[in-house]
């Protein structure tokens, strides 16, 4: 996500110029050129498959001579190579240390990041651009159609998913930077919509659609983000045992094992607050002695129950009657997100009910995923 930023700088670098004109001062090209080459080298290489295609389109349209992008490319590429290999090398303590040249061959030249798992070739197409853009994906189509200006712009872009298709392991984040570009062509797009208005029936319905579609698209975002919101439960539940238990209350003080979805979901190092490292508590917080937090994969219910496991505390995955209940107690759950479900008794039941109160259409429903469990007598100690 931190990549985001030097591209979409670098994007910025690439449409800026005097309205109406196709003149790009070389100066913004020089920069957009070295932020796109910086993330590639530093942050993310990927971004590689995004540089091509733009310079190969950048030499087309006569805009850079082959020798000026060569020597652009060089000194920027070993500039952030430099900066690369001295702040990380330094931070991870090893020489010389390139991460992203490390990710490169263990992702791609040996393979590896298919072990991640793989999708179809057309999954960016098909369903990741469609849920990063929801209703500007069929606007950013039509921007494309109407305006010569919006293909020049969307072609680098789209050569990017092309290329990056290929990789088997595809995730919505390796794409994130084609968002604001096809935003863009939404709002082009929309602009076509609306401008026929005034002239007919038709100009009447596509500004009806236009304004449809941005509705949706809101109240879309909308759901989604309590979906999301709903997706933590493994950082609701850490935070929530540091609620019920304060730094010094009990002794030894607590072994806690974290279970793996709890630490898929949000139970990460940043919510470790009573063990070190200790950036952000006050003197007066920090435990007398620090807390144990466990994330070993794989423990059955067995051998965190057993008498000779140090712990004393779980956030279980497993539902409290299938973990040995006579040994463990009930401190807490924590609900997690399931799926919204359509209320058909308020369609069926007449207008009334409907109009009276719309927003209960769709419920969310939510089930007990994590459990925080005690064990038992452990209190009475
Ligand atoms: C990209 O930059 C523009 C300004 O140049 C800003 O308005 C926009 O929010 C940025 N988007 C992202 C995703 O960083
Ligand atoms: C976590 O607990 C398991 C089981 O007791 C133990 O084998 C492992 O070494 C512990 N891990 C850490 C990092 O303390």
């Amino acid at each position: 996500m931190f990549a985001t930023i030097p591209v979409n700088i670098s994007t910025y670098l690439f449409l800026d110029r005097a309205p109406n004109s196709a003149k790009l001062s070389s100066k913004s090209m020089i920069w957009g050129l070295f932020f796109l080459t910086l993330t590639t080298v530093v942050f993310r290489a990927e971004v590689a498959l995004l540089l091509a295609p733009l310079c190969l389109q950048l030499l087309y349209k006569k805009q850079i001579s082959f020798l000026s992008l060569v020597k652009v490319g060089l000194v920027s590429g070993l500039f952030s190579l430099a900066l690369t290999l001295v702040v990380d090398s330094y931070f991870w303590n090893a020489y010389p240390l390139w991460p992203e040249f490390s990710g490169i061959y263990f992702n791609v030249v040996e393979g590896k990041s298919a072990e991640w798992g793989t999708s179809p070739p057309l999954t960016y197409v098909t369903s990741y651009l469609p849920k990063l853009l929801l209703g500007a994906f069929p606007l950013s189509a039509l921007g494309f159609v109407a305006d010569k200006r919006i293909r020049s712009l969307l072609i680098p872009f789209m050569a990017f998913i092309a290329l990056i298709s290929n990789l088997g392991h595809k995730e919505w984040r390796f794409i994130v930077y084609v968002v604001p570009p096809f935003n863009i062509a939404a709002a082009r797009g929309a602009r076509w919509m609306v401008s026929y208005r005034k002239n007919s029936l038709l100009g009447r319905v596509l500004f009806l659609i236009a304004s449809g579609i941005i509705v949706a698209n809101v109240i879309i975002t909308a759901l989604f983000t309590t979906a999301s919101v709903g997706n933590y439960p493994g950082g609701q539940a850490l935070s929530e045992f540091h609620r019920i238990y304060s730094a010094n209350e009990t002794t030894p003080p607590p072994c806690l094992h974290i279970s793996n979805l709890a630490a898929q979901t949000g139970a990460s190092l940043f919510l470790q607050l009573n063990s070190p490292p200790y950036y952000f508590s006050s003197s007066a917080d920090v435990p007398r002695q620090p807390w144990t937090y466990n994330k070993t994969e794989n423990l059955p219910p067995d051998v965190l129950s057993s008498s000779t496991s140090p712990f004393a505390h779980l956030i279980s995955e497993t539902s409290p009657t299938a973990v040995h209940s006579n040994q463990w107690q009930v401190v807490a759950s924590v609900n997690g997100f399931d799926r919204f479900v359509v209320d058909w008794e308020l369609l069926k039941g007449g207008k009334g009910g409907l109009l009276s109160r719309p927003w209960t259409l769709l419920r969310l429903e939510e089930s007990e995923k994590l459990w925080i469990l005690e064990r038992k007598g452990l209190r009475s100690k």
